[in-house]
């Protein structure tokens, strides 16, 4: 059922190649990845399974409360921020939500499978401005069509576009005028410099800031997101949400993560370097690739179909853009990885274009 990139087990099941033989370009993971700190403090914790996790997630709630100066009682967490997302239509419910495309297709897919149902409805964003997102534009849409939400994403995914927090404050100032949830995916903030919109929920009954931490810490395959939202909108979600959703691990990793000091200056400046290299290496391809501020690209080439084939035979795997709306088989996301991986993407992508 992979909709998505990082589907490594499905390709080591489908080919017999060991999973350490290929390189996955397709999920946008931290290069760096897991902190050293975090899968320590994951080993000292392994005895703790033979508890129920604590639901509320009480110690890495009240450790985000610090840090980004909030109440606790509007934090949620969540097994990723993909729960959240799904609870969202659930709890609120909502009768009609606008969302931009192309974008992270899983709010589509939560809002048309909640029940009540909800409807859908899209907001181009286009190919000729670089996919660029105007979300004072989306709101005054969202307003037009009788949206009671909006979902963006910031960065947003696929593009690695960004919004500047001032542009957001308007956004979220006029979604409460307009009573209009307006929710914002902040999954891949932290490998951008632009601030974050966390602290514009404060006094915002409509603002909801959803972020994941299995990116930036590298910890996809154990779970963890959380969000903030409006003090309503948090009790309807504890009303319905699961017990233990968050293991006992993901909230000890979670809590380790954010006593880390050093982690995101590293990661800047790793990426600043790789980022240089890699966009000098697709100019000299001659590949178009969106602005990214963030930890991956948005390719956009006539040979993209033979380019994923080519590198999915020799096991590198990139996204295939292909299902999400708004974009065609012309486009793939790659991630940005350790330099000798964008060394070798660079290289078969080189021979791949001259002998097709
Ligand atoms: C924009 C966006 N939001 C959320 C998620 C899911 O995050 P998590 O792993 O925390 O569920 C993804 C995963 O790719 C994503 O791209």
């Amino acid at each position: 059922m992979s909709r998505h990139g990082g589907d490594v087990h499905g390709w080591a099941l489908t080919t017999g190649v060991r999973r350490e033989n290929i390189i996955d370009f397709s999920a946008s993971i931290n290069p760096l990845g897991t902190p050293r700190e975090v899968l320590r403090t994951i080993r000292a914790r392994l005895h703790d399974v033979e508890h129920y996790p604590d639901p509320d997630s009480t110690e890495l709630r009240t450790r985000l409360s610090a840090a980004f100066d909030l109440d606790p009682s509007v934090i949620l967490c969540g097994n990723g921020c993909t729960e959240l997302i799904y609870l969202l239509p659930r709890a609120l419910p909502l009768r009609k939500v606008l969302i931009v495309r192309p974008t992270f297709n899983e709010y589509e897919r939560a809002c048309a499978t909640a029940s009540p149902g909800c409807a859908v409805a899209s907001y181009p964003l286009r190919a000729r401005n670089d996919f660029e997102l105007d979300p004072v534009a989306v709101l005054h849409e969202a307003a037009s069509v009788g949206a009671d939400a909006v979902f963006l994403c910031n960065p947003n995914n696929p593009t690695g576009r960004v919004v500047e927090r001032d542009i957001m404050e308007e956004a979220a100032t006029l979604a409460a005028d307009r009573k209009i949830y307006l929710v914002i995916d902040e999954s891949f903030i932290e490998f951008t410099t632009t601030a974050s919109a966390v602290g514009l929920t404060r006094g915002n009954p409509y603002l909801i800031v959803l972020r994941s931490m299995t990116k930036f810490y590298a910890l996809p395959g154990l779970r963890l997101g959380w969000g903030v939202f409006p003090a309503r909108v948090a009790r309807a979600l504890n009303a319905i949400r699961e017990p233990w959703s968050v293991n006992t691990l993901a909230q000890a990793a979670g809590v380790a993560a954010l006593s880390l000091t050093a982690h995101r200056e590293r990661t800047h400046v790793f990426l600043s370097r790789e980022k240089q290299r890699l966009e000098r290496g697709l100019q000299t391809l001659g590949i178009d690739y969106t602005i990214s501020r963030t930890n991956y690209y948005l390719l956009r080439s006539r040979h993209c179909p033979q380019i994923l084939r080519g590198l999915r035979d020799q096991n590198i795997l990139v996204r295939d853009c292909s299902n999400f709306k708004g974009l065609d088989k012309n486009y793939i996301r790659v991630a940005v990885r350790k330099k000798r991986d964008n060394d070798i993407l660079l290289q078969r992508m080189a021979s791949l274009l001259t002998n097709p």
